[in-house]
């Protein structure tokens, strides 16, 4: 095994690599979440739920920004104190987190929420961002949609590879994606190999599948309003948000059939 790859989970125990196989080198992430702000109106404290290498923490707090991240890996929250010296981070976790303040904006991007595999998983953590979130504030959720996969399958049963390569080491990774029905959850198994390496690395990950009619019911058992829900424009949606929002007033695709789905809740 390369002497720096810890193998628990290859790409949060490597941020860095992370970093280089889901490159944002626009921010489209971080700017979509402030144009979200802007557009719903909310204050400047901010917590990142699932903040990962901190990349968004870092241009939202050269926005002005008050930023606290938090991550369920040391590895993610380490990278992250040291690239963005300008934030708060905590390691914990998204289901049973308690933090002394409360904030204007809770964030949880790139599929993050989708980590709460049961509903009771879900209540927690939405009895959470309600109790650190002042009225008013907004939860921005940003992942993918269940109601993609009624009729899609072009993700699915194929395999997948890819190439990083980083401190001159070429990480080649096998990916496969297959629907858990009776869980609900869009299950993936990821292997990984590299020169030299004894054996691949076989890591398997889970994401909820969640609908439409579902987050809005969760929604408003605990006391949010739905203020937008779409599928496009976003920053990684087949409709990059960067191409059609550059002024503020851009529409919102509420058809719900794509691939992403971009919830914006107001805690009432
Ligand atoms: C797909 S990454 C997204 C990272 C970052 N938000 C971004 O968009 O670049 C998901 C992150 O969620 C974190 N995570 C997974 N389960 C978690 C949990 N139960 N509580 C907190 N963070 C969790 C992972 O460690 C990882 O950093």
């Amino acid at each position: 095994m390369h002497p720096n790859i810890i193998s628990a989970n290859f790409l949060t125990d490597n941020p860095a690599i992370y970093e280089l196989r889901f490159p944002d080198p626009e921010h489209l992430a971080a700017r979509f979440v402030d144009d979200l702000v802007h557009r719903f109106g909310t204050g400047r404290d901010l917590l990142d739920v699932g903040c990962g290498t901190g990349r968004d923490a870092r241009y939202w707090t050269g926005q002005g920004y008050r930023v606290t991240g938090l991550d369920s890996s040391p590895q993610m929250v380490a990278h992250a104190e040291t690239h963005c010296p300008a934030a708060n981070f905590a390691v914990a976790d998204m289901r049973t987190f308690r933090l002394p303040n409360t904030f204007d904006a809770i964030t949880c991007l790139d599929s993050a929420l989708l980590y709460c595999h049961t509903n009771d998983e879900l209540d927690a953590f939405l009895r959470s961002c309600h109790a650190h979130l002042r009225p008013g504030g907004l939860l921005i959720a940003e992942q993918r949609n269940g109601a993609f996969f009624l009729g899609n399958t072009e993700l699915l049963d194929e395999i997948r590879e890819q190439t990083v390569v980083w401190q001159g080491v070429a990480y080649r990774s096998h990916t496969r994606l297959w629907i858990d029905h009776a869980g609900q959850l869009l299950r993936r198994e990821r292997r990984w190999d590299w020169p030299g390496c004894a054996e691949p690395l076989r890591q398997h990950s889970a994401w909820r599948l969640l609908f439409p009619q579902e987050l809005r019911h969760f929604a408003s058992r605990h006391g949010f309003e739905v203020v937008a829900m779409f599928d496009e424009p976003g920053p990684r949606a087949e409709t990059r948000w960067s191409e059609t929002w550059r002024d503020r007033d851009a529409a919102l695709s509420t058809r719900l059939s794509g691939d992403r789905l971009h919830l914006v809740l107001r805690r009432g």
